[in-house]
């Protein structure tokens, strides 16, 4: 059963963004050319930044609706039941029914975990702005965005501010200037270092945050796959290491730090914690194919708690049963 909003009618996370269902192959280590191969790491699953986090933040135990229009046809099935599946509500979803969400055919290499990625979005189901629901966004406590349709986005952090929730950007492609005009509008931008770079013109984490930092003043993290996360505090750089892992897939990696990060923030916790929540979230993400698998219920977490947690995440874990 998916998680209704709560009593006084709000969400704690609610996501926009692209939707997708995935088609993930971890390739063989020799492979037979035309020919038939029995594989082990063969799944089909929800995917996208937005979706994977969503799902993540719902099966932790907190209420979670997505935006997204959907059909009447086998993709949109599937991309319906993964959302279920996490507790993720679907009231918000918009009905269309030639709507379909894009897919992704996904092949990963066995040896370096390189990810070599086909998308198809012929029949993409694009939410209009005025298909947006801006009463229920301004009461939910986080919305978490992605770039993939700036004109929805747009609209649902405007909705955002108008009310008391909190906005979270995942900005991972667009038109450069339109995704600067919206930094202005959010609270928390947590871009790839490739996206800041493109934002910024600097290189370096350091410095694509202080520039970064003159165009806004939401909350600026970075992240960088194994080299983990950078953010700005009150000018000073802090870093979040990745915690190591024996690597199978990072797909989602970026999608399980966001949500990570936004549980934090439904914890009320500090800067500090939320990024080490991301990268224990993303760590657990990268040790199985795709985004979702590897995902933890609430309860599961305790057993996941590993020697180089911080005291103050151990407890957190255990003091809301995580
Ligand atoms: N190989 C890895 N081992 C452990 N943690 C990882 C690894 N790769 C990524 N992470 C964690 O995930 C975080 C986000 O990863 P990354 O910067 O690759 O996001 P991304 O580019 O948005 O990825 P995606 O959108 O494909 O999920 C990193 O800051 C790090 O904490
Ligand atoms: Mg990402």
């Amino acid at each position: 059963m998916s998680r209704a909003p709560s009593s006084n009618g709000s969400y704690d996370l609610i996501t926009l963004g692209l939707v997708a269902v995935d088609v993930l192959i971890r390739l063989p280590q020799t492979i037979e050319h035309d020919g038939k191969q029995f594989v082990e790491d063969l799944v089909i699953q929800g995917g996208a930044p937005v979706g994977s986090a969503v799902s993540a933040v719902g099966r932790l135990g907190f209420r979670c609706a997505t935006v997204a229009k959907l059909g009447d046809n086998t993709i949109s099935d599937i991309a319906r039941e993964q959302f279920r599946r996490s507790k993720v509500d679907l009231g918000l979803i918009v009905n269309d029914p030639s709507a379909q969400p894009a897919i992704a055919l996904v092949q990963i290499d066995p040896k370096t975990a390189a990810r070599t990625v086909f998308i198809q979005m012929d029949h993409y189901g694009y939410v209009r702005p005025d298909e947006v629901p801006a009463h229920e966004i301004s009461k939910a406590r986080v919305l978490l965005v992605d770039s993939y349709d700036l004109d929805a986005t747009e609209a649902a952090l405007r909705a955002a501010a108008r009310g008391p929730c909190r906005a979270v950007l995942d900005f991972e492609s667009g038109d450069p200037d339109r995704m600067k005009e919206l930094l202005a509008f959010s609270d928390d931008a947590i871009l790839p270092l490739a996206t800041a770079e493109t934002l910024s013109g600097e290189g370096e984490p350091a410095e694509v945050l202080r520039v970064l930092s003159g165009i806004t003043s939401a909350r600026l993290l970075v992240t960088d796959g194994a080299n983990g996360s950078w953010a700005l505090d009150d000018g000073q750089i802090l870093h979040q290491p990745a915690l190591p892992v024996e690597a199978i897939d990072t797909t989602g990696c970026g999608d399980a730090y966001h949500a990570g990060y936004v549980v934090g923030l439904l914890l009320g916790v500090g800067l500090r914690r939320r990024m080490e929540i991301g990268a224990w979230l993303a760590s657990i993400v990268a040790t199985r194919v795709g985004g979702r698998q590897a995902l933890p219920w609430r309860g599961e977490l305790e057993a996941l708690i590993r020697d180089d947690l911080s005291d103050g995440l151990i407890q957190l874990v255990k003091e809301h049963r995580l």
